[in-house]
């Protein structure tokens, strides 16, 4: 009897073991060769930028990953990892190649104006392409932490306010980094894992308070849709949410993560994050913090020596078992097999190819979409004119480190073209005249000498194209700004040039959106081209002599004054209507009686309205909307037939213009309080002067949808939540932005 149960038992685990994939059969085989230690030295990744014993001896002992060692670095620690370790399992090397390698695209939010997720792939692919040559398989990229208030640096590095536009960008980037192959190009890494852009006051490192809802809502949806497209990998987030540290958040990393996704790629902590939960007071110490990433199986320490110190001492004391810990290095063994990394450990080249046409050409193609025109009373563009004489001047005009923005260690200023070399060059073509400002400039200079030059040199010309903005150091990771204006006396330069009289047109250069309506007002024209990497001056130029027709919009609200923010488009109804003319702070009568300007939701000094709105953005010609025209006036709960919204778009004009309409949806009463609107879809559609296209999208009950309350669960209980849509009216829009379009209603029904 005995013997037949244990016949049966070992046909089952026979059997069991043949039916698994052939990856998990290696990665078992591999966890029962390895010793604790290295399976320890597994979980840990070291940091490089230098050749040294100790590192090398780390990795003879078995480290799993390193970042930031890179080309023949990187090929020297690879080799010592797989024939010289123990079990030679290959290193993965990562880095934070955010927009681009050695050729550096626009920042993501540059980017996410683009309203084009093609050029996101395509600038993925490039970078994953380039850093591949230097022996990196691992991206710290994308983040898509949906991010509402620009005072926060790190708003350069996402895709701006809206889930919808975060998600669809997140995911090509990792379909442009990961590659469509089986075995993956490069690892993307979708971060900051969770809520770390609602960090309160817009100060990096800060807490964060999401109720459930709105976190599934807002900032959830884009991890998702990172992880749908494949993602091999996760970093927690620095912030505390709720109040537990997201490194050793267990709801957002097991429940959610892990339990509801089943995500089993890789979760890194961020750099020393285990270190920052003792300074969040979560934990005393960095042996207290270990054990609580382990409690919610974060898999990889990146540089809080965490792991390395307590982990072996956690597992003797029987506070972290074994299991959990096979279950990290799991994770780990299966990225690295994804990556091929076992079958081929080596991707370094000495002779790589940076800087190819290819790549010249995404990057100048990418940096003209994401240009946004906020504004042209005619001006632009300028057009090819050999008797034109243009004074290109303004402390972004020239300063290639600058418009590379945050986030390029591999860049390269000497291949960077800023607009005053795009303008010599059109200079000598005989397309313009050109007079320069002269000498080095950076926003934060205050320099009286320098406003009497410009003045001058303005005289001289017949339009001033002034480059203004921040430096590359003022946004991204704790670059938090409390105010919004243009750094330095740029705002001054301004001034006296539009005193001069001549038109001027400012092209900013920023890594966020800034509150600068006077200088707007000054300019003639105003192109907002965010940080746009290597071919950023020859786009610019392009865009303002009208070889190319803008086409950006904002990925992110541009409110009239700080005081404004946060300020986003899909905020909810307040519950006093918003008058329509609200009577601002100087038109108040003296002595007013309490409530006798109203009741309505503004602000005294702004109205209720932003600077610009989400999704905004001019071009050469107009483009017409026509009405909204639907397939159906009802859809029909749980029918696989959709409706199907169209509207004419009509160029009006006389330049042939790409227009970008926006698909938004209202969901008139729900259960909880709806936004005002929704993004829900959004095409990038190439009109010719004087022709007029039909745009089509199709609306789902899933468009519907949104996380709610069950049915009989009272808000403020132990909560069940549901993602579904619930009858009833809905306005839907196609709209040139957030703000503009007539809608049209349909229900949803039984
Ligand atoms: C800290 C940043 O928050 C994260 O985004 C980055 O990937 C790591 N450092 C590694 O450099």
């Amino acid at each position: 009897m005995k013997a037949r149960i244990f016949l049966l038992i070992a046909l089952v685990a026979m059997v069991s073991c043949q039916s698994k994939d052939p990856v998990e059969r290696r990665i078992d085989k591999l966890l029962s060769q390895m010793t604790l230690e290295e399976k320890i030295a597994q979980m840990t990744q070291v940091c490089g930028g230098q050749i040294s014993d100790n590192i090398a001896e780390q990795i003879r002992n078995g480290a799993g990953s390193m970042l930031n060692s890179v080309g023949a670095e990187a090929d020297y620690y690879q080799h010592i990892a797989v024939e010289e370790s123990r079990l030679g399992i290959p290193m993965i090397f990562a880095r934070d190649v955010i927009h681009g390698f050695r050729t550096i695209f626009p920042i993501p939010l540059g980017q996410a104006a683009t309203f084009d997720p093609d050029i996101v792939e395509e600038g993925a692919r490039i970078a994953a392409k380039e850093a591949m040559q230097a022996g990196l398989r691992w991206t710290f990229s994308p983040m898509v932490d949906v991010a509402r208030d620009p005072r926060w640096g790190r708003v350069a590095e996402g895709y701006g306010e809206d889930t919808y536009l975060a998600s669809v960008m997140g995911a090509a980037a990792v379909r442009g980094y990961q590659g469509n192959d089986s075995i993956v190009q490069m690892a993307a890494c979708v971060k900051h894992f969770a809520g770390y852009a609602a960090s309160e006051g817009g100060r990096d490192y800060n807490s964060t308070w999401i109720p459930e809802i709105q976190l599934r809502e807002t900032y959830l949806p884009p991890f998702k849709a990172a992880i749908d497209a494949g993602s091999l990998s996760v970093m927690c987030a620095f912030n505390d949410l709720n109040g537990v540290p997201a490194s050793g958040n267990k709801h957002l990393n097991v429940d959610i993560l892990r339990d509801e996704w089943h995500f089993d790629g890789v979760l890194v902590s961020d750099w020393a994050s285990l270190q920052n939960m003792n300074n969040q007071g979560n934990s005393a110490n960095l042996k207290e913090a270990t054990k609580l990433c382990m409690d919610a199986q974060m898999d990889m320490d990146m540089e809080s020596k965490g792991y390395p110190r307590h982990l072996k001492e956690l597992v003797e004391e029987g506070k972290v078992s074994e299991t959990t810990i096979d279950n990290c290095v799991r994770n780990i063994l299966r990225m690295k097999f994804r990556l091929g990394l076992f079958d081929n450990p080596y991707c370094y080249t000495e002779n790589p190819e940076y800087f190819t046409p290819e790549s010249l050409s995404a990057a100048q193609k990418a940096a003209e979409e994401s240009a946004v025109l906020l504004k042209n009373n005619g001006i632009l563009p300028l057009n090819n004119n050999s008797k034109l004489t243009v004074l290109v001047c303004g402390p972004m005009a020239n300063a290639p480190h600058e418009q590379n923005g945050t986030w390029c260690f591999d860049k390269d200023d000497a291949m960077t073209i800023t607009p005053m070399m795009a303008f010599r060059k059109l200079a000598k073509e005989g397309k313009v005249r050109l007079i320069e400002q002269t000498g080095e400039h950076w926003s934060r200079e205050f320099n009286k000498e320098n406003i009497t030059t410009l003045v001058r040199l303005a005289k001289q010309a017949d339009v001033v194209l002034y480059f203004a903005g921040e430096e590359s150091i003022l946004s991204g990771e704790a670059r938090s700004r409390a105010l919004l204006n243009l750094p330095g006396d740029q705002s001054e330069q301004i001034r006296a040039i539009k005193a001069t009289g001549k038109p001027i047109v400012l092209t900013v250069m920023a890594g966020r959106p800034l509150c600068i309506r006077e200088d707007i007002d000054r300019a003639d024209a105003v192109l907002y081209a965010f940080h746009g990497g290597t071919m950023q001056g020859t786009a610019l130029a392009n865009l303002i002599m009208g070889k190319v027709a803008p086409s950006g919009r904002l990925p992110m609200t541009f409110p009239m004054g700080e005081g404004q923010i946060p300020f986003y488009y899909n905020y909810k109804m307040p519950s006093r209507l918003m008058a329509k003319s609200p009577k601002l702070i100087n038109d108040i009568p003296l002595r007013a009686y309490q409530f006798s300007v109203g009741e309505s939701s503004y602000w005294l000094e702004y109205g209720n309205k932003p600077l610009y709105p989400f999704g905004y953005g001019l071009t050469y010609t107009t483009f017409e909307y026509g009405p909204v025209v639907l397939s159906d006036t009802c859809l029909i709960a749980s029918s696989p037939y959709n409706l199907i919204a169209s509207c004419e778009i009509k160029n009006a004009g006389k330049y042939d213009a790409v227009a970008v309409p926006q698909l938004y949806i209202r969901d008139v009463v729900g259960s909880l309080t709806r936004p005002l609107r929704e993004l829900k879809g959004f095409q990038r559609v190439n009109i010719p002067a004087g022709e007029t296209r039909t745009v089509t999208f199709e609306i789902s009950e899933q468009d519907l949808a949104y996380w709610h309350l069950a049915e009989g669960v009272s808000l403020g209980s132990e909560g069940e939540y549901t993602f579904s849509a619930e009858k009833g009216d809905f306005h839907v829009w196609i709209a040139p932005n957030a703000a503009e379009g007539e809608y049209v209603q349909f229900a949803l029904v039984e």
